[in-house]
């Protein structure tokens, strides 16, 4: 099929291409003017590279074209910064996807597939694990802008037979994971390890998450272009809670060295745990994890050593 990857050049993007690429499909990359194609280079023969800015109606309309599926995997915003600036938080991110909806209906496109996010958009939970049924109370705008984004694809779906499917995805790690970003606490945690620098923790370090490799994050997004699923809406996570001590711990197994650690005062917007239920996608797409933390750990840290340090680290 002839997939458009919108943001197919950051981290669960550029896996996404190499899943499709792998599966045969077809694949155009949509991408910020001027990135580096460093995530995607060993791919720059099979896939289409297009540049263009996801804010700007003409972009997306040139970037959709012939497209029958799309994964959506732009957001302008991360939980962290988007609470600072709500009225940014959704005009860069609803008006834009609601042009992109416009432009995927008229241009015939099949299949929209979100990004959206299982650490945000149930809230502090009331119930462990969580399942897809459980409230939305998100405390952060980021959050609330995913399930806005939910609710349009339903929406395009009624109104135009746009169809859609939605990953609620929990903490996804792995190569490729920025060691500088503010999302993604692993790749920055083991190359603090790995260079003896100390690691800040907000709070005691009990906060609770549910980490998944990449490799099956973008293995669900595969499998979701082809299925059909009587219910769109998937967590897709490991269905395993693991404190930032624990988490810790286990990078200490893996590297062979003890962590400097300094703890801070907790953020406002981190709900204490997120532990996503994982039964509807094992039962509905056939999907469950493969890589368990350890082996995650190890191919993130082999990665870490082979591109160096960033220099950005501080
Ligand atoms: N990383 C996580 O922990 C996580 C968890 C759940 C959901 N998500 C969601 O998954 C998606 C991808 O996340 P990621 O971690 O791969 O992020 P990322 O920053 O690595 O990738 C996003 C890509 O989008 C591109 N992009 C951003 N603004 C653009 C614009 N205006 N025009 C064109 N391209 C633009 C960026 O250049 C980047 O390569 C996001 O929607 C994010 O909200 C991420």
């Amino acid at each position: 099929m002839k997939c458009l990857v919108l943001g197919g050049g950051g981290f669960i993007g550029s896996h996404i291409c190499d899943h499709l690429v792998a599966a045969g499909h077809e694949v155009r990359v949509f991408e910020k003017v001027g990135l580096s194609k460093a995530n995607v280079l060993h791919l720059h023969e099979k896939i289409e590279w297009m540049e263009g800015d996801f804010l700007n109606p003409d972009c997306l309309r040139g970037a959709v074209k012939d497209a029958e599926i799309i994964f959506h995997l732009i957001s302008a915003t991360i939980p962290r910064d988007s609470n600072d600036n709500p009225v940014y938080d959704i005009t860069s991110n609803i008006i834009p996807t609601l042009h992109l909806l416009e432009a995927a209906r008229s241009a015939g496109v099949r299949k929209i597939i979100l990004s959206s996010s299982g650490g945000t958009v149930y809230g502090i939970p009331r119930k462990i694990p969580i399942s897809e049924e459980h409230p939305t109370e998100p405390i952060c705008s980021y959050g609330i802008h995913k399930l806005m984004i939910e609710k349009y694809l339903f929406l395009y779906h009624k109104l135009y037979g746009l169809d859609f499917a939605v990953m609620r995805i929990s903490n996804p790690y792995g190569e490729r994971q920025r060691q500088t970003g503010n999302q993604g606490v692993v790749p920055i945690f083991l190359s603090k390890v790995m260079h003896g620098e100390t690691i800040e923790i907000w709070g005691d370090g009990s906060v609770v998450r549910d980490y998944l490799h990449i490799s099956d994050v973008a293995r669900a997004a595969v499998m979701m272009t082809e299925a059909r699923l009587p219910k769109k809406i998937l967590n897709i996570g490991s269905g395993i809670g693991m404190s930032l001590n624990a988490l810790l711990a286990e990078i200490q197994k893996v590297t062979g060295l003890a962590p400097n650690v300094r703890y801070t005062s907790c953020r406002p917007f981190d709900v204490p745990a997120n532990i996503l239920d994982i039964a509807l996608a094992r039962d509905t797409l056939g999907w469950g994890p493969r890589v368990d933390l350890t082996d995650g750990l190890r191919a993130t840290m082999e990665y870490l050593r082979n591109i160096g340090k960033d220099p950005a680290v501080s």
